[in-house]
């Protein structure tokens, strides 16, 4: 098997993938793609259109019919930059209807494949080490403790003025866990062949540098 020049980073929400994969990139030097922030793009769409997130057809035609781009690490919907939008709790809610949807998934697997042969690229999702590019050269797999992912994302939320009860986030936390690793297709799960970093009490700054001394070590273009 050939390997490809791809850094996957794959993880349960809230183990600080966003922020980490984003400042590898700009370490790296390489374009950094936010597949988790695509499967919210087309849970907002379908919002927005006052469609049923529990018609699979209609996701299906919302993913189709909707542009997807990432620059610089921002996403866009239909030329409209949807990075922050997509970042609220009712999203968070409602992602997981297009990204439980087979044929959504099939979708933006495909997008996101092509996105990554394009040009080198450093991804975070869920499957990218194991059903996108099960091929690339160096996997990460971040994760952290529930309690620790919670404490995170609520301090997400307060910096967006939003707030809920720690319970509350811990339990969404939870809940999303399950209907990640459950998911039939494309669900969540250490890539065999990925380096585990886990970020419990961790600074960012201690987390991203071990990620790039292995990405280094790995892809002879960034030596
Ligand atoms: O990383 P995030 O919280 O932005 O991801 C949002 C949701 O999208 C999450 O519940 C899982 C799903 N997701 C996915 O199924 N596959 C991916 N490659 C990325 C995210």
């Amino acid at each position: 098997m050939e390997l490809i020049d791809v850094i996957t980073v794959d993880g349960p929400a809230g183990a600080g993938k966003s922020v980490t994969t984003r400042s590898l990139a700009t370490r790296l030097g390489v374009e950094y793609l936010n597949t988790g922030a695509m499967y919210r793009a087309i849970a907002l769409q379908t919002i927005r259109l006052g469609l049923s997130l529990e018609d699979a057809d209609a996701l299906e035609r919302v993913a189709r019919e909707s542009t997807l781009e990432s620059r610089q690490g921002r996403t866009f919907l239909n030329g409209e930059d949807v990075t922050d939008a997509v970042r609220s709790q009712e999203i968070s809610q409602a992602v997981r209807y297009p990204a439980n949807a087979p044929s959504v998934r099939a979708i933006l697997v495909e997008r996101q494949r092509r996105i990554g042969l394009e040009r080198p690229v450093v991804t975070e999702g869920r499957d990218q080490g194991t059903v996108v590019f099960p091929d690339a050269r160096c996997k990460f797999y971040l994760t952290a403790s529930p309690e620790e992912r919670a404490r995170r994302r609520l301090g997400e939320l307060r910096s967006r003025r939003e707030n809920a009860p720690f319970e509350v986030v811990l339990e969404q936390i939870l809940a999303r866990d399950k209907s990640d690793m459950e998911r039939e297709i494309g669900p969540l799960r250490e890539p065999k062949d990925a380096i585990r970093v886990e970020s419990d009490g961790k600074s960012i700054e201690e987390v991203v540098s071990e990620m790039e001394r292995v990405a280094r070590e790995r892809l002879a273009f960034l030596q």
